[in-house]
């Protein structure tokens, strides 16, 4: 089977660019991303690119090239479901907030919302792609709704979770290092999950498209994400114990990351990962652990996010030891807010928990970052729910100017590796600031050096210095 029309439910972070770059790719092939929220679907329809809701290096040429052409962006949820051959599933699932597995399972409600719509309108066989980060056995859920509507229409489901990392989006999609495609392994499940390879196959290597079935595919995902947090924790673990003795983080990941078997990658110290994946994820397979009474299981993948929040929380009490054990009424500079450079995501962000710390010790705090919004900053503390949104807005601010957001502070804390920090004017920085100015640089970034010898008393994670 051929396809020739493919919908997106879900214009987010996922659904957006992924979009972007098959219809990029396959211009043979109608793509139509649709979503309820319609400032953003007008977001993404906004002539000038530079407009569109997700900030990634690249998607913006992406987004111009396609759009129009046969890239669609629009909230004719139904009208789509009903044109497309393929339907892709990418909506948020956010860990659940209430009930049974609250605070560790995945919300589903979204992804079943979609099932039932899609079940509803089809009039046509479909394939339907779960391309959201989903628990383990979710394609059953989707299966069993689509089954059940007595239409007569034929549904095939497959797995094709999503590796793409956020500020590295379009290059990971244009040339991927996998692409997973999980499905039934009788003759639809197969006919469908080929439909599927030949999509990428318009630009992905053959032999990087791997095909499994739809438990190892959603497994898969969950588990690379796990293994990518783990080493993260595990580094930023050994940082403490580096600030404890004369060992360097950073010469120690240089020194083990040279092995070929562990290499070079994500062994960054950090004040803790952040992003929409990494914790969601790990989180759900410690409650998939748990339901099958593999309590071993669960206690190893929890201790991952365990080690990260004990990070998050060691900065903030670290400025807040270095500042004379009172930050109250002080004024500290948060460069970054994003979870990570080259986008303006913030979820799961460690800039939030941090910030969140130091409110509680009464702090001002005054925030700078290149690409996210003054009002996410403050969405982002209201969520947080630990104290009223007035509170939040009396003792924070947002400011367009990193210069500005380090005038009259006693500390700075550096929360995002963005580029530009390297290459501010640190002297006028230093000028401008209460002394002793401190630097708390969480994402070793900074030349420490240089800060020590302008004046700054400078704390770097994982260095004794
Ligand atoms: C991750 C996975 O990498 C991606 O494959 C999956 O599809 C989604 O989840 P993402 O969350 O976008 O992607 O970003 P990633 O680059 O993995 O970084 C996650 C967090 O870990 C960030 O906060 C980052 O700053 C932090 N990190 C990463 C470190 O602190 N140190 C490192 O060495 C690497
Ligand atoms: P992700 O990082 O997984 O892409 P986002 O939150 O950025 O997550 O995007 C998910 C998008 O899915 C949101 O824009 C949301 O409005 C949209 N969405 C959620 N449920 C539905 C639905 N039933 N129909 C259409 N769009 C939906």
């Amino acid at each position: 089977m051929k396809i020739k029309s493919i919908c997106c439910i879900g214009a987010g972070y996922v659904g957006g660019p992924t979009m972007a770059v098959i219809a990029k790719k396959c211009p043979q092939i109608k793509v139509t991303v649709v979503d309820i929220n319609e400032a953003r679907i007008a977001a993404w329809n906004d002539e000038d690119v530079n407009n569109i809701p997700v900030y990634e290096p690249g998607l913006g040429e992406v987004v111009a090239e396609a759009r129009g052409r046969n890239l669609f962006f629009s909230t004719d949820v139904d009208g789509a479901i009903d044109e497309a051959d393929m339907v892709f599933i990418s909506v948020n699932t956010p860990t659940k907030t209430y009930g049974e597995g609250k605070g560790l399972a995945a919300d589903l409600k979204w992804i079943e919302l979609c099932a039932r719509q899609i079940a509803r309108v089809a009039t046509n066989d479909k394939i339907v792609v779960e391309k959201s980060t989903l628990p383990v056995r979710t394609a059953s859920t989707i299966k069993s709704i689509l089954n059940h509507t007595g239409s007569g229409v034929n549904f095939q489901i497959l797995s094709n979770p999503e590796f793409l990392a956020e500020g590295t989006a379009v290059d990971d999609l244009m040339s991927p290092d996998r692409v997973l495609i999980g499905g039934d392994q009788t003759p639809e499940g197969l006919n469908a999950i080929q439909a599927l390879v030949d999509v990428y196959a318009e630009w992905v290597p053959r032999d990087r498209i791997l095909t499994t079935n739809v438990w190892s595919s959603e497994l898969s995902k969950l588990t690379a994400n796990a293994f990518l947090a783990q080493r993260v924790s595990s580094i930023n673990s050994l940082s403490e114990l580096c600030e404890h003795t004369e060992a360097d983080i950073n010469e120690v990941a240089r020194a083990i990351g040279s092995d070929s078997r562990i290499g070079p990658k994500f062994l960054k110290a950090s004040v803790g990962f952040g992003g929409s994946c990494f914790q969601k994820d790990i989180l759900n397979l410690v409650y998939i652990s748990r339901s099958y009474g593999l309590d071993e299981v669960a206690d190893y993948w929890e201790q991952v996010i365990k080690m990260n929040d004990h990070q998050k929380r060691r900065f903030a009490k670290k400025i807040i030891r270095s500042l004379y054990n009172t930050v109250n009424g002080k004024k500290i500079a948060l460069l970054g807010w994003a979870f990570k450079k080259d986008t303006n995501d913030t979820r799961e962000s460690a800039a939030i928990y941090v910030s969140d710390h130091l409110l509680f010790e009464q702090a001002n705090i005054s925030v700078y970052d290149p690409k996210v919004k003054e009002e996410q900053v403050f969405v982002d503390m209201d969520y947080l729910n630990t104290r009223s949104s007035e509170e939040n807005r009396k003792y924070i601010e947002v400011v367009n100017d990193p210069y500005e957001a380090c005038k009259g502070a006693h500390a700075i804390a550096v929360m995002t590796e963005w580029d530009e920090f390297k290459a501010y004017d640190w002297q006028r920085i230093y000028d401008n600031m209460l002394k002793p100015a401190h630097v708390f640089d969480g994402r070793n970034i900074l030349d420490r050096e240089k800060l020590k010898n302008i004046g700054f008393q400078v704390y770097a994670i994982g260095s004794a210095g």
